[in-house]
């Protein structure tokens, strides 16, 4: 695991942009791992910024996303489909056809795992899978005891989970109870992984991914075993970590 320390959330975007940046430059076909939430929006901009300026080409382009909540349609603005249509998809020159997101409303939702399993399998694997982390150390929505080796499933999403969301909807009430998820292994399988961490409220998730123990307990803590991990974290969230204690991890 290599660590970037970054002043702030914008070098923070700015890092990860560059890092995706470099790829699609080396393989046109990159197939790239996406997620959601406030953590990546930055980088977001970043890409379509350097779309505009650049012409960066996203034409051959394919994208998976970690997740999306159960009982969203694509067209419901909370759903995790809307969110990447609305801040990337719609602002590059990628083909719809070629992002995918779970369909959180599907008939069949276990079906619809398996598909989604499928599509990423037939698709040769995830070239980079960009992460967040959750203030309970969620990968996608691996809620804390989800075992190491699964794939792509349902999950009821934890009460902090749902609390921490509730700020884009109009009550928690309104929050889905569950989501569709890539599993910790299919996480796992990605050839490379970045992981954004942004903020004084992952302060406390970066002590236990940087010096904690590897345990389900933790979910991130999986990502201790990847041999192709670079965590870019800024100083606020880096600020109860002890950068002299760090084992096995690269600080650059
Ligand atoms: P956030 O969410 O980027 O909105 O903090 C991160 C996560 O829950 O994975």
């Amino acid at each position: 695991m290599k660590l970037l320390r970054v002043k702030n959330y914008e070098d923070m975007s700015k890092k990860g942009a560059e890092i995706i940046l470099n790829l699609i430059k080396e393989k046109q076909d990159t197939r790239l791992g996406l997620a959601t939430g406030s953590t990546p929006k930055g980088l977001y901009e970043n890409l379509i910024a350097d779309h505009k300026e650049h012409g960066t080409s996203y034409k051959s382009i394919r994208t998976y996303n970690l997740d999306e909540y159960a009982g969203l349609d694509g067209s419901h603005p909370q759903s995790y489909r809307y969110f990447m249509n609305d801040v990337l998809f719609h602002h590059i020159d990628i083909p719809l056809q070629q992002t995918h997101v779970p369909n959180g409303k599907a008939d069949l939702l276990e079906e619809e795992c398996k598909r989604y399993e499928a599509v990423i399998r037939e698709s040769g694997g995830i070239d980079l899978q960009l992460l967040g982390i959750g203030t309970n150390g969620h990968i996608g929505f691996n809620e804390p005891g989800t075992p190491f080796d699964s794939r792509t499933h349902i999950i009821e999403l934890a009460e902090s989970t749902r609390e921490a969301n509730s700020r884009f909807f109009d009550s928690i009430d309104e929050v889905p109870t569950h989501a569709i998820t890539m599993g910790i292994e299919t996480i796992l399988e990605s050839k490379k992984i970045i992981l954004l961490a942004s903020g004084e409220a992952k302060a406390d998730a970066m002590v236990k991914l940087l010096t904690g123990e590897v345990t389900t307990d933790f979910p991130a803590s999986a990502l201790r075993n990847h041999a192709d991990v670079v965590v870019i974290a800024d100083e606020a969230a880096l600020k109860d970590v002890d950068l002299d204690q760090l084992k096995g991890i690269q600080l650059r």
